[in-house]
């Protein structure tokens, strides 16, 4: 009884906030005053006959508009853990990758499995999380880096066709992925809106995305947003239904829109017949897609076909060809970028490409000009896929008239005016002045960005005066700066100076793995970092390593150790890290059992990682488990899991059909577990 009574509150409370949200905020009232006053009444008459369920935060605790809590305006977007990983997609791009694929999943599941396959667009906007608690919704992430995402519950409060309650019968626990999106009409609408200063967004996706970054909902309500959910994160109280009872049925149930475009087809054959009609159609949509998504429809199935590090091996992106047109180049000019690297950009008569207007497009690199034989002055044909730059694809040689010149690398950077380097032997010219200002602003940017330290305030404008006035040379001069000089730069002053110095105290604390991925070392991304930082769970080891034990972590490959190699024994790469720890930054990646704070016995203890300090590699097929389970299992109790063989394997797992791996571990003395065997490790841990 007092269980169902806490639940009518809570149902109630949450439910006046969304009226009073959509009344106040959002201007748009969905239900009568008088149905509102109604709700209110039962509301304060269920919380007089039960004083006990106090709530200071209650509807019926404020008056009119005061309901808006002063946090309405968030400060930041809090992370937040994904319950479940949101996993990306592995692409395929024709009928043969994609027939490899289907082959995969075949070869996953038993001989003469019969495996239905999912159709559905491939929608173009931002993926997101909405979680619903006890049939109200709590919260909405993005997926950020896929483990844990932002905050944007207040955003995602203003998308219309988000249910605030789910009905009645609805589970416990319930997570949906979906996409957002701004379909075309409401996204040219809005940009016409737009002044001048304010600048138009390129495209309906970074418009939403850029949207649902924002602190104060006000601004999300007053932009198209449009939700299509294809998913499930976590679901308690049901099964998993089938991709297509949750399309098909679910979603509707509980008062969802759903994907607009679904179907079912089995062979290869089906599914390329859908994407012929689709591709043809595409530009007749009323939003963007770029490509299908294929995926196996059978929950029991998926489970056995299971995930790999990135994306699951039961779903595939079936991408659309790169969006086309042609235009005259104009010019050559060249760019350098925070590497050095030089790249020749291409200065275009503005062309419209898939909605987007282009005007500047990469050539990549001076033998790819020459490969092409673009010359200035040619018809050109241009290209944008996704996210990346357009791209100069060829020349149109017919329609030369015989005044186009050859593009000339220019002998001397233009940032600089040192000269270029640009050996015989290399593809990408290089400028190798590492004081050169393109590449100290390009580092910095880079350091600061959003992904890597997030520095907010800490923008291109900035960066560039820092570097001008010389206040700034490499990232460590970020952390002495001086509040005074600071504040006398230009559109800065006292409170914005505060403010930067204390968005940049704010990145010593975050984890190893973004620092790492801050250095901006060649081939190390954002997910390479992550892979590193939680291999060594701290800088000085990893700084440490040579080639060979590189190469042992798994995704790293011989060019990544190489890089490392390189990067750590360079002396005044050395002194900049130093200078970072200096400064307070973090070498220490939270939560990793062997780092150093686990050493200190702050986390996992002797008792919870078991496995500390060994390496595992795991081959052939297991038949209590996937490889992918096995690993979790050995990173559960501390240890490592490799891809590779190496002299400092500790033990390697070999399932049915091992191989190579297997030969070169009996040739090593490394030694070998059936599956039994590593079963008895898992439980009783490493015989002494
Ligand atoms: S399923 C593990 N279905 O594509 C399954 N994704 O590269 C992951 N997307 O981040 C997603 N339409 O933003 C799925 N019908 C659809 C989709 C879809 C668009 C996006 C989603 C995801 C990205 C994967």
């Amino acid at each position: 009884m007092t269980e169902e009574v806490r639940r009518q509150l809570a149902a109630l409370r949450a439910e006046l906030h969304h009226h009073n949200f959509a009344y106040h905020i959002l201007d748009a009232p969905v239900i009568s005053d008088r149905e509102y006053d109604k709700l209110f009444r039962k509301l304060e008459k269920l919380e007089e006959a039960h004083p006990e369920y106090h709530d200071p935060d209650s509807p019926t605790q404020k008056v009119g508009g005061s309901w808006v809590p002063e946090d309405f305006v968030a400060e930041t977007l809090p992370k937040v853990a994904h319950r479940l990983p949101m996993l990306s997609l592995e692409n395929v791009e024709n009928e043969e990758e994609l027939t490899d694929w289907t082959g995969r999943v075949a070869r996953g599941l038993p001989e003469d499995t019969e495996v239905t396959y999912t159709v559905e667009y491939k929608m173009d906007g931002v993926a997101v999380e909405l979680i619903y608690e006890k049939g109200v919704f709590v919260l909405g992430l993005t997926r950020g880096d896929g483990v844990e995402g932002e905050d944007i519950t207040g955003n995602l409060r203003t998308v219309r066709s988000i249910p605030h309650r789910l009905p009645k019968g609805a589970p416990e626990l319930l997570e949906l992925r979906g996409e957002v999106y701004m379909d075309s009409v409401g996204f040219a609408e809005m940009n016409a809106r737009r002044s001048a200063e304010e600048g138009l967004f390129a495209n309906p996706r970074n418009a939403t995305a850029g949207t649902l970054r924002q602190l104060d909902p006000r601004i999300a309500a007053d932009r198209p947003l449009s939700i299509l959910m294809y998913g499930v994160g976590t679901l308690e109280g049901i099964a998993a239904p089938s991709q297509s009872e949750l399309i098909n049925e679910r979603l509707a149930e509980w008062g969802f829109p759903a994907a607009p475009f679904f179907r079912t087809a089995a062979t290869v054959e089906e599914i390329e017949a859908i994407y012929e009609e689709v591709a043809a159609g595409r530009d007749d949509l009323p939003f963007e897609i770029d490509g299908l998504v294929i995926k196996v429809d059978d929950p029991a199935l998926r489970e056995q076909l299971g995930a790999r590090s990135r994306a699951p091996r039961w779903a595939v992106a079936y991408k659309f060809p790169p969006r086309q047109a042609t235009t005259r180049l104009l010019d050559i000019g060249v760019q350098v970028g925070r590497t050095g690297a030089i790249t020749p950009v291409a200065h275009l008569e503005p062309v419209e490409v898939g909605g987007v207007i282009v005007q500047r497009a990469t050539l990549h690199n001076p033998k790819e000009i020459a490969r092409k034989e673009v010359k200035i002055g040619d018809v050109v044909v241009v290209q944008r896929a996704g996210d990346v730059i357009p791209e100069v694809v060829k020349a149109v040689h017919e329609r030369r008239t015989g005044e186009e010149r050859d593009f000339v690398l220019p002998p001397n950077c233009p940032e600089c005016d040192e000269p270029i380097s640009f050996p015989e032997d290399e593809i990408v010219p290089h400028c190798v002045n590492i004081g050169c200002p393109a590449q100290v602003r390009g580092r910095l940017r880079h350091f600061a960005s959003r992904r890597a330290l997030d520095i907010e305030g800490l923008g291109e404008k900035l960066i560039d005066q820092l570097v001008t006035v010389d206040l700034v040379r490499t990232p460590a001069d970020l952390y002495s700066l001086p509040l005074e000089e600071v504040a006398n730069l230009d559109r800065m002053g006292q409170k914005s100076a505060e403010n930067l110095l204390e968005a940049i105290d704010k990145s010593r604390t975050l984890p190893l793995s973004r620092v790492l991925h801050a250095l901006g070392i060649r081939n190390v991304g954002e997910h390479v970092a992550k892979v590193l930082a939680r291999w060594f769970g701290h800088l000085d080891p990893m700084r440490q390593s040579d080639q060979e034990s590189l190469e042992a972590i798994d995704e790293v490959g011989p060019i990544i150790a190489e890089t490392l190699v390189d990067f750590f024994g360079r002396e005044e790469n050395q002194r900049e890290i130093e200078r970072l720890r200096e400064a307070g930054l973090n070498f220490e990646e939270p939560g990793i059992p062997g780092s150093v704070a686990a050493a200190a016995g702050e986390e996992a203890d002797g008792e919870a990682a078991p496995l500390a300090g060994y390496t595992f590699v795991i081959t052939g097929t297991l038949s209590r488990r996937s490889r992918d389970e096995a690993k979790a299992e050995v990173e559960e109790r501390g240890g490592r899991v490799s891809g590779s063989v190496s002299k400092k394997t500790n033990y390697l797992v070999a399932g049915e059909k091992a191989g190579s791996k297997l030969t070169k571990a009996e040739s090593l003395g490394i030694p070998v577990l059936d599956e039994d065997a590593f079963e008895t490790l898992l439980t009783d841990g490493v015989p002494q």
